[in-house]
């Protein structure tokens, strides 16, 4: 009897790598069926490149190229034939600070994740916690969602409220709201390697979260 090839992440990160560990320690646990196949940063020194050569999984760093916010054609050439090479099944972003567009999303279209810290399509962008707390809302959040051309504008897998506190700063917020990332991330991508999510439209339904 053969035994079913495992469901294999390409994890692609800019910054310390606190959703990775996440994700990681929940594989440690058996609670995501899945294996990592590869993580790419495009920042060399990054926190996210050093935690997955401790845990011992393979880690590039691939230059970004020319533009600040997204990958020049070959940089995204080369992001692709890496996660293709690792046989990757979902590409997860995983704090990546770049947009991905063309032959990239062709290829791995609907098999993109990212994580976006506030309640889409609110705040979509930059620091989307400090818009929140610049705008004066109540309750804001993460969100986990499909990647597709535009900017966080993907179908929505599945997302978590986090309340605005009259003291906090923004560093506060966004550590309240990661902590809520680190417990739905791993979640979700548990949900999916299961197969378990099915996307409608502009939403997903079977997530237990
Ligand atoms: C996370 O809060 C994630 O939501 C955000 O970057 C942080 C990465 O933290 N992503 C975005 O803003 C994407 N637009 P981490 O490196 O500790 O996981």
């Amino acid at each position: 009897m053969s035994v079913p090839a495992p469901f294999r992440l390409g994890i692609l990160g800019s910054g310390k790598g606190s959703n990775f560990v996440a994700i990681a320690d929940a594989l440690a646990a058996g609670q995501i069926p899945a294996a990592v196949a590869l993580v790419v940063s495009d920042v060399p020194d990054a926190g996210i490149l050093a935690a997955a050569q401790a845990r011992g999984f393979p880690a590039r760093h691939i230059p970004p190229g020319r533009f600040r916010t997204k990958l020049d054609e070959e940089a995204e050439a080369s992001f692709l034939a890496a996660l293709q090479e690792a046989q990757v099944d979902l590409v997860v972003l995983a704090g990546f600070m770049r947009i991905l567009k063309g032959d990239f999303l062709r290829h791995f279209e609907g098999r993109v994740v990212n994580i976006h810290p506030s309640l889409l399509p609110s705040f979509p962008g930059l620091a989307a916690w400090k818009q929140a707390l610049d705008y004066g809302v109540k309750v804001t959040g993460c969100t986990v969602h499909l990647v597709d051309q535009g900017i966080d504008t993907g179908p929505i897998l599945a997302q978590r409220a986090v309340p605005v506190r009259d003291d906090d700063t923004p560093a506060t917020l966004h550590e309240r709201i990661q902590v809520a990332e680190r417990e739905l991330y791993p979640a979700v991508i548990g949900a999916l390697a299961r197969g378990e999510l099915r996307v409608r439209g502009r939403g997903a339904a079977g997530f237990q979260g």
